[in-house]
């Protein structure tokens, strides 16, 4: 078995730590552990200070389970608690792995959507989110590559990388397809409810989807490393708590504490990540509409990042690499499959945002002159 590199992780473990703007991060502002803490009551405090350092559940404690059940309004016992969406997309396609079988992805992707199936030897099969489409899903599309050896059809909204989201009657319309055919459709949910034009709902209201989701994206503390799955199926549930069993046992106790918090406080954790991520939209749509002459971009309807490119056409690793070297960080499009882009991260850098579009501005400049030159 053979996992191919992780791109996008070895660019940012090359890169991210000392790196004066880093735009190449897909979360947003940061959150200190004393932060949190000043969300809780006393009493929680209390707990978080003194909880025993032991094993959690497998399927999670229960107390961050209902918080999580009660925010998605879902019932306690459909809510698995995972290691990030990380493990739930190992669970999900370990499972999926029969011989013969097909799962359908997007491209662009989330590089784990396509290591993880072709690792297993499961026929990866592909829709594509294209530019000219607004970087939105054609239903016809995947409904094409379906057949009676499909596992699994994985959608992701809003889209990292391109923050294109899935309108609500486009997901019900392919929930009733995939229900129709015993298809289990899986909707990656890390950056909802992070809107930026028309919201959408989580596909948790859908009878027979399952919903990965995290504390990483939307919530911005990746360092809690919760995730969660939301399965109706309780034959599914049963596999999927086998797998953690196996996988990580269980969450880190204090990890699930400070994850109960945010999620109880959720109106002012998302609330400071909507705010940053919209207020710093809002420079990066002038900052495009001033460069138009050398950047085209479709504006993101969801989540924390926007997948650009350079009107030239020319590959983006060259221009990630030397805009490094100016001290701002993007992440290269060839860690997504689409080798003509590179993704740019507008709220993890918070309030420092302004600044590093300045640089950018000069780093793009100086970039097309040399172009011109050469
Ligand atoms: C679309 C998507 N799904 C899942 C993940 C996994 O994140 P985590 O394991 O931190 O929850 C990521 C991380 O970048 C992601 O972008």
């Amino acid at each position: 078995m053979q996992l191919k590199p992780f791109l996008l992780d070895a660019w940012l473990d090359q890169y991210e730590h000392g790196i004066e703007f880093n735009l190449a991060a897909s979360t947003g502002p940061t959150w200190t552990v004393n932060d949190v803490l000043r969300l809780a009551d006393d009493e929680t405090r209390h707990r978080f200070l003194n909880h025993k350092l032991v094993y959690s559940r497998p399927a999670g404690a229960d107390s961050l389970r209902e918080a999580i059940a009660e925010m998605q309004g879902v019932p306690l016992e459909t809510v698995q608690i995972v290691t990030g969406a990380s493990e739930a997309l190992v669970a999900l396609m370990w499972l999926a792995a029969e011989p013969g079988a097909n799962v359908i992805i997007p491209l662009p992707g989330f590089t784990t959507f396509s290591a993880l199936p072709q690792s297993l030897g499961l026929e990866t099969r592909y829709y594509r989110v294209r530019r000219e489409n607004n970087f939105r899903i054609d239903l016809d599309e995947i409904k094409r590559l379906a057949d009676s050896r499909t596992k699994l059809i994985l959608v992701n909204s809003p889209h990292n990388p391109t923050g294109a989201t899935i309108a609500d009657e486009e997901i019900e319309a392919l929930h009733d397809f995939t229900a129709e055919r015993g298809i289990q459709l899986v909707s990656d949910e890390v950056y909802h409810p992070i809107y930026h034009g028309r919201k959408t709902r989580s596909a948790a209201r859908l009878p027979h989807a399952t919903v990965i989701a995290d504390l990483s994206k939307a919530f911005s503390i990746a360092g809690v490393r919760t995730g969660w799955m939301i399965e109706p199926d309780e034959q599914r549930r049963q596999q999927y708590w086998t797998a953690r069993a196996y996988f990580s046992i269980s969450n880190t106790t204090t990890g699930e504490i400070l994850s109960e918090i945010a999620v109880r406080k959720r109106d002012v954790v998302l609330g400071r990540t909507q705010e940053i991520a919209s207020r710093n939209l809002k420079l990066l749509a002038s900052f495009m509409a001033e460069h138009g002459d050398a950047l085209g971009w479709i504006p993101p309807n969801g989540g924390m990042t926007a997948f650009p490119w350079l009107l030239s056409e020319e590959k983006d690793r060259p221009f990630c690499q030397a805009a490094t070297e100016r001290g701002i960080l993007f992440a290269p499009g060839d860690c997504f499959d689409a080798p003509s882009h590179f993704r740019l991260g507008f709220a993890a850098s918070g309030d420092n945002f302004s600044k590093a579009l300045d640089r950018f501005g000069s780093f793009v400049k100086s970039w097309s002159a040399k172009m011109v030159t050469a």
